[in-house]
Formats: C-alpha cells, sequence, structure tokens
C-alpha cells in the first residue's frame, strides 16, 4: 500500500510538535510504502501551494528539537471562507492543492483554530487527521495536548525563581502565565510551584479577596505572596461584561496585562510592594519534556495507524491512559475551560490556596 501524506503544523507553536511530525513519519515508514510531504507554515502553505517532499533523514534528531521544522502561522478560522483583497479563494486553493500534491491524506498539528479548519477541509471531502497540541491544554475530547506539560514545567520553574526573591524581598509577586481563555496551565503550574493565590479566568475574582490574602500574609512571618494569574482572568465586575464591553472597560481603564493590574491594585489596597513577572512565550520555548515527547510520538503514531486503515475526519486524543480518536466534526470548536467541578480545585482550595472568590 502505497500513501502519499501531507502534515503541516498551524497556530502557535509548542514544544513537542518535531516529536509527533517525528512520530507519524517513523511509523508511517515502518509500517507501509509511505512518501511525505512538508506543508511550510501551516494552512498558509497549503493556501499559497509551498511544500517540499520529505527525506527520511529529515525526521531524524528532531525528538528533542522545539518549534517545528515546517513552520507555522496563524490562519484565522473565521477568515478561511471570506475573499479578500487578494481575490483568493482559501478553501478552493487547499483543495486544488491537495490534488495537486496528489494526496491520500492531510495530518494538522493544531489548536482549537487548527482543528475548525480542518473540519472544514474534512466536510469538503479531503481526508483529514488532526493532532491536539497547544500549551493552553484547551481542546475538547483529549485529557491533555501535547505541549502543555512542557509548559507546567516551565511555568513552574519561574515560579520556583520567583519564590526565592520573593522571599528575600518580602514582596507581592504576580505571575502571568499564558493559556488563553483557560486556566489549565495557571492551575497546574500554580499548584506545583505552591502559589498562595491562583486566578482562573473560569474563577472571577474579587480584588478585595485577593488583598485579604495578601494583607494577611505581609502581617505574618512569611510576609511575601506568590499569586499565578492566567492571562484571561477577569474581575467579578468584568466577568458580567459582553466581551465588547469588557474590552472598552480595558481600555478606558489604562489596561496593561492582567499581572499589572493586579501589582497596582494589591500596592493601592494593601500598600506592599508588588512586582508583575511575565514569562510569555518563553514558556512555549526548548525541548519537550520527557511526558509530551511520549505523548506527542503516541499521538503521531496512532495517526500513521489510522492512515493505514484509511481511517480519516478524526483527530487524535488521550483518554486515561488510552490513545483514541474523536470525529472532527464532535469536537472542533468545542471550548474546554477548566470544569468548575474539577477535582484540582477543591484540591488546592483544600491546601489553603485562594482563588480570590
Ligand atoms: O495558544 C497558545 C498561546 O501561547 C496562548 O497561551 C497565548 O494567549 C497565545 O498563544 C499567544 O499568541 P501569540 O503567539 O500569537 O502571541
Amino acid at each position: 500500500m502505497k500513501r502519499r501524506i501531507g502534515i503541516l503544523t498551524s497556530g502557535g507553536d509548542c514544544p513537542g510538535l518535531n516529536a509527533a511530525i517525528r512520530g507519524v513519519a517513523r511509523a508511517a515508514y515502518e509500517m507501509f510504502d509511505a512518501e511525505i510531504i512538508g506543508i511550510s507554515d501551516g494552512y498558509r502553505g497549503l493556501i499559497e501551494g509551498e511544500w517540499q517532499e520529505m527525506k527520511r533523514s529529515q525526521f531524524s534528531g528532531i525528538l528533542t528539537l522545539g518549534g517545528t521544522i515546517l513552520g507555522t502561522a496563524r490562519t484565522p478560522f473565521r477568515n478561511m471562507r471570506v475573499i479578500g483583497d487578494d481575490n483568493v479563494d482559501k478553501v478552493k486553493a487547499m483543495k486544488d492543492n491537495y490534488e495537486k500534491m496528489k494526496l491520500d491524506c492531510l495530518v494538522t498539528l493544531g489548536g482549537n483554530g487548527t482543528h475548525k479548519t480542518a473540519n472544514l477541509l474534512s466536510e469538503e471531502g479531503l481526508n483529514v487527521i488532526g493532532l491536539p497540541k497547544t500549551i493552553d491544554n484547551d481542546i475538547f475530547g483529549t485529557d491533555f495536548t501535547f505541549g502543555f506539560h512542557t509548559a507546567v514545567d516551565i511555568a513552574t520553574e519561574v515560579i520556583d525563581r520567583i519564590h526565592t526573591t520573593a522571599a528575600s524581598h518580602g514582596r507581592c509577586m504576580v505571575i502571568e502565565v499564558m493559556g488563553n481563555k483557560a486556566g489549565w496551565l495557571t492551575l497546574y503550574s500554580g499548584l506545583a510551584g505552591g502559589a498562595d493565590v491562583v486566578l482562573l479566568p473560569e474563577i472571577p475574582y474579587d480584588i478585595k479577596e485577593v488583598a485579604k490574602v495578601v494583607e494577611a500574609r505581609a502581617k505574618s512571618k512569611k510576609a511575601f505572596s506568590i499569586l499565578a494569574v492566567a492571562e484571561g482572568a477577569m474581575s467579578k465586575k468584568e466577568a458580567k461584561m459582553k466581551k465588547k464591553e469588557r474590552e472598552a472597560f480595558r481600555q478606558e481603564t489604562g489596561f496593561n496585562g492582567i499581572a499589572n493590574r493586579i501589582a497596582k491594585e494589591l500596592t493601592d489596597i494593601v500598600g506592599v510592594e508588588a512586582r508583575a513577572v511575565i514569562p510569555g512565550h518563553i514558556q512555549r520555548g526548548g525541548s519537550p519534556s520527557a511526558y509530551d515527547r511520549v505523548l506527542a510520538t503516541q499521538f503521531g503514531v496512532h495517526a500513521a495507524q489510522l492512515i493505514e486503515k484509511g481511517e480519516y475526519g478524526v483527530t487524535v486524543a488521550l483518554s486515561g491512559n488510552n490513545i483514541i480518536h474523536n470525529k472532527l466534526s464532535e469536537i472542533a470548536g468545542v471550548p474546554k475551560p477548566v470544569p468548575q467541578d474539577f477535582q484540582m480545585i477543591d484540591v488546592a482550595r483544600d491546601m489553603g490556596i485562594s482563588f480570590g472568590d
């Protein structure tokens, strides 16, 4: 059996993309007569026809490599069916290029936006398999995405390092953790790093409650406080607003990121010396952790097994200890916030961690 497989990585990068690409390629070469086409910069390359026939050697030595050897780009799903100034029908261009490449299937590595476009292409008749990557862990249908655990390790190290300097100076340190609209990364790294306060988008906070915790600590022997704050966290007042209203409110009040705002508010209310720390894209950089290398490899190999069976229109996922696959149509565009009744939230509360609510 011969199969021509197109692979692309789309959206924000994360550690583990190369491990997953390698997993697909190595298993495919082992299992059947595979030809692999690497598409550059995600859907941009598929639309504009930028690809290369890959050699087997190109998949060697990339297991530990961060980023993606194929390059990536954000090509928003909402614009896929919109014909812009360039007059390009993007969906038609992607289908035409799939034909030109003579593909039997397309493997798309990405997050929520990538999965929505993968589903669109599947509905348009292409053979598509998704692999869920993101440091945000916000893809419905999988317990974990690859990239997440590495980012947890990095964010935890940031919190650990902040801990020592916070203790030396008796300061209140507010660490802004990535994660988009989901609090997974903040919850896991906050717990792993021993944060005193964890603020998540899923649990709107009241700054007075946060101030109470910081004030009590400031008066105690442990005068410092560590706050792990999700970039998407919001106050109770903001949570009642519609998205546009909230954005306008933030602009009016000179919003310069959530950590900066909370640090300033705590200085004003409690009088503590507070600092905002924003590790940003460091959380997405560098080599994948052992966990992510294993998960990405398992996902990649599962994709090759699906290709061998000719099973398409699905995305690979982790369920408990098993690698499974879900229909793209059932998971694409479905959000996965931290559930209100998530057991780890109770664990954290029982440890005395405040969610500021
Ligand atoms: O989705 C991954 C992510 O790192 C989010 O956590 C963050 O909100 C966003 O991407 C940052 O996007 P960009 O790389 O485009 O600045």
